[in-house]
């Protein structure tokens, strides 16, 4: 057998015992589980990070970690290895699901004085969030009045930044239905921006889900789609008793197409449409005093 010989400034991958230690502070971080066999996957998302701090293998690159100074190198390493892919209107039919049947009682409420609150757990860059506010506002002409306001949250910092600064690839807006792009995206030098009021509604925070969270509950709406699937299970049954007790009573919850509640999960959310699940309104028990 020939082994071919590393580059130049190359380094091996990760060995088994540093791809182990590597996935457990993935999973103590963020929750993700990453399988065996993922080391030429972790190498092409850290190389870039060894090669930055001028680090020659993971040995060294390990033990930078488990130093208190590697707290901030431990962000950046769940930022490499968490998987951000997302695009506008993304599994569309939750979107019509919003506008025909979700949104329009909601801003009935918000009309008559009441507040509705919106929450996207794991937004990545923003395209979700985004999403649903294009569809509000479209929705909505008066929304510039009515105390409505989405949260978009991330574990990722360079993702909420994208976010806030709501600058995207054109190409990257083609699902936008042509009367939303219309309204809500300006096009400028190689770049398309969401614009106001669209943009005004999101405000965007980093946030681990498996944290403390900040937030006293109080959604009516919680979007948590493509982000527990790389979950251990433990993580994912807390994650789902979180959001039942951050929602209100009628409160809708969207999870992505490869997520499910176990059948036998002890939860009063009963499914209401594809991979969305649904709070009573009445008698659900909740005594969350920022639903009244
Ligand atoms: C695949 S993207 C999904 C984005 C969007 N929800 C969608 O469906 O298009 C998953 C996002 O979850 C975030 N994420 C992963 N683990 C997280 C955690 N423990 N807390 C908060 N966000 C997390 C990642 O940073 C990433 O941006």
């Amino acid at each position: 057998m020939t082994l071919s010989p590393l580059l130049p400034g190359a380094f091996a991958p990760p060995n088994a015992a540093e791809l182990a230690e590597i996935s457990r502070l993935l999973r103590e971080g963020a929750g993700i589980v990453i399988g065996e066999g993922k080391a030429s996957m972790v190498q092409s998302r850290l190389a870039k990070r060894l090669r930055t701090l001028g680090l020659g293998d993971y040995r060294s690159y390990l033990a930078l970690l488990n130093t208190p100074e590697g707290a901030d190198e431990r962000g950046r390493m769940l930022s490499a290895l968490t998987t951000n892919v997302t695009h506008f209107f993304r599994e569309n039919h939750h979107f019509e699901q919003l506008r025909a049947k979700v949104l329009p009682p909601l801003l009935a409420r918000a009309r008559a004085g009441g507040k509705v609150r919106i929450w996207s757990a794991g937004c990545s860059s923003g395209q979700e969030p985004y999403s649903i506010a294009m569809v509000l506002c479209d929705l909505a002409d008066d929304i510039a009045r009515l105390d409505i306001r989405i949260l978009a949250t991330d574990i990722d910092p360079e993702m909420t930044a994208l976010g806030r600064a709501a600058r995207y690839d054109p190409a990257s807006v083609e699902p936008v239905p042509v009367a939303l792009a219309r309204r809500f995206l300006a096009h400028e030098d190689h770049a398309v921006t969401v614009c106001e009021p669209a943009r005004g509604l999101v405000s965007f925070r980093e946030l681990n889900l498996h944290s403390n969270w900040p937030m006293r509950g109080g959604f009516d709406v919680i979007f948590c789609r493509n982000v527990a699937i790389y979950f251990d299970k433990p993580s994912q049954e807390t994650l789902w008793r979180r959001f039942e007790a951050a929602l209100c009573p009628g409160g809708w919850l969207f999870l992505g197409h490869s997520e499910r509640l176990p059948a036998d999960a002890p939860t009063r959310l009963v499914t209401a449409g594809i991979t969305s699940y649904r709070l009573p309104m009445a008698g659900s028990g909740t005594e969350n005093p920022q639903c009244r």
